[in-house]
């Protein structure tokens, strides 16, 4: 689009341009304005649908998902994801509400590690640690970003370079992450990354739900099914011990169907350190090569919606929101207390640079950096 239009002008011309489908009520991808960052930059929201009327909306800020209508059992659609209204309340200060994390998901210990033989100081934005990529991580830059529609999906590839230093990083980093929305009711995130010098990349994104509905109590009531014998226990600031840890026998044990508020105030050191879930799980994986495996099946009773997470990636951070306080206004006004929502984001283990024994997550020059996550949506009686 051409920047001299005006806005009301172009906010038109990008959605008669982008789909005529989507305007008509089918699948399809349009475009509209949502702001200026404070450094200057234009912000646009996507509006991607599929055939069942599952609609995403998506912000090049961030790669944040705003709002994302799922259907109910009897066909009602809710916006199943925790987020604010305007781009002010993003960059004032958003907990991660819907947005792509890089270049490291979770925390690095003392914003430090040590790699062939160099050490490197990164920013550090969580007590001692690093947490999310830092101060300004991929969760607050402009992607470019480039709408697509094929026969059973409509999509969006983001693309970002990151520079050389960029919050203490080693390498300049391409990255482009895919969102697909197919009309199997899949949401597919396809991460891939390149560097020119060897650097940590763990990429991963940070929806809150409520499958209830956005702002319609807190998550406790969501039954959670994980797909994990072992977890990462942590010491006081969240960082891995080390230690794998079998969840037998332990408020950890998801392998069969719990609901995340039935153990969640145990008297249990892990769960004080975490202040609830907020712990990384070692996802089982048979010998399946490369394709994504069910990491984490999540049903809410009385909306019957159901969200399966599937993963190529060895870990889970199940975050059952127990930063959420109360402080924090949301979309149509809703204040986001205690627990109201919950993230799944799939990963490497936390600390992995500091971690030797943990699988590698150092991506060097020649190799390629590939991570597919798959959301499917669905009811149960
Ligand atoms: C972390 C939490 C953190 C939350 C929001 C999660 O991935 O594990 O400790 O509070 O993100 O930043």
């Amino acid at each position: 689009m051409h920047p001299i239009l005006d806005r009301r002008a172009s906010r038109w011309l990008a959605i008669v341009s982008l789909s005529a489908a989507c305007a008509r009520g089918g699948g399809g991808v349009a475009r509209e304005p949502f702001g200026t960052t404070h450094r200057g930059e234009a912000v646009s929201v996507y509006t991607l649908k599929n055939a069942h009327g599952i609609e995403l909306r998506v912000l090049d800020y961030g790669g944040i998902i705003l709002s994302l209508q799922v259907p109910d059992r009897s066909g009602r659609l809710d916006d199943v994801v925790l987020g604010f209204d305007s781009l002010g309340d993003y960059e004032r200060g958003s907990p991660y509400f819907g947005a792509l994390i890089g270049r490291y998901g979770n925390r690095i210990a003392r914003g430090r590690f040590t790699l062939d033989g160099r050490t490197y100081t990164l920013a550090t934005n969580n007590g001692p640690n690093h947490l999310h990529g830092g101060v300004r991580g991929f969760d607050k830059v402009v992607w470019t970003a480039a709408p697509f529609e094929r026969g059973d999906s409509v999509g969006l590839v983001l693309n970002y370079t990151s520079p050389d230093g960029e919050e203490g990083y080693p390498g300049t980093l391409r990255a482009t992450v895919t969102y697909t929305l197919t009309n199997a009711n899949q949401l597919i995130f396809d991460y891939h990354a390149t560097t020119d010098r060897a650097t940590p990349v763990n990429l991963t994104q940070h929806s809150y739900f409520n499958l209830a509905g956005d702002g319609k109590g807190d998550i406790l009531g969501h039954v959670v099914t994980l797909n994990a014998d072992r977890f990462t226990p942590v010491d006081s600031t969240l960082i891995p011990t080390g230690e794998i840890r079998s969840v037998a026998g332990t408020p950890f044990d998801f392998r069969t169907p719990t609901a995340i508020g039935a153990r969640i105030d145990r008297d249990d050191e892990q769960l004080r350190y975490g202040r609830g879930y907020d712990h990384n799980f070692v996802l089982n994986k048979g010998a399946t090569g490369n394709e994504p495996t069910l990491a984490a099946r999540v049903y809410e009773p009385t909306s019957g919606r159901v969200m399966e997470v599937a993963t190529t990636e060895p870990g889970l951070q199940f975050y059952s929101g127990n930063f959420l306080d109360g402080t924090l206004q949301g979309k149509r006004g809703v204040v986001y207390r205690h627990r109201y929502g919950f993230a799944m984001e799939t990963q490497h283990f936390p600390d992995s640079p500091n971690k030797p024994a943990f699988p590698s997550t150092i991506l060097r020059p020649g190799e390629e950096y590939r991570s597919r996550t798959i959301y499917r949506f669905g009811v149960q009686p």
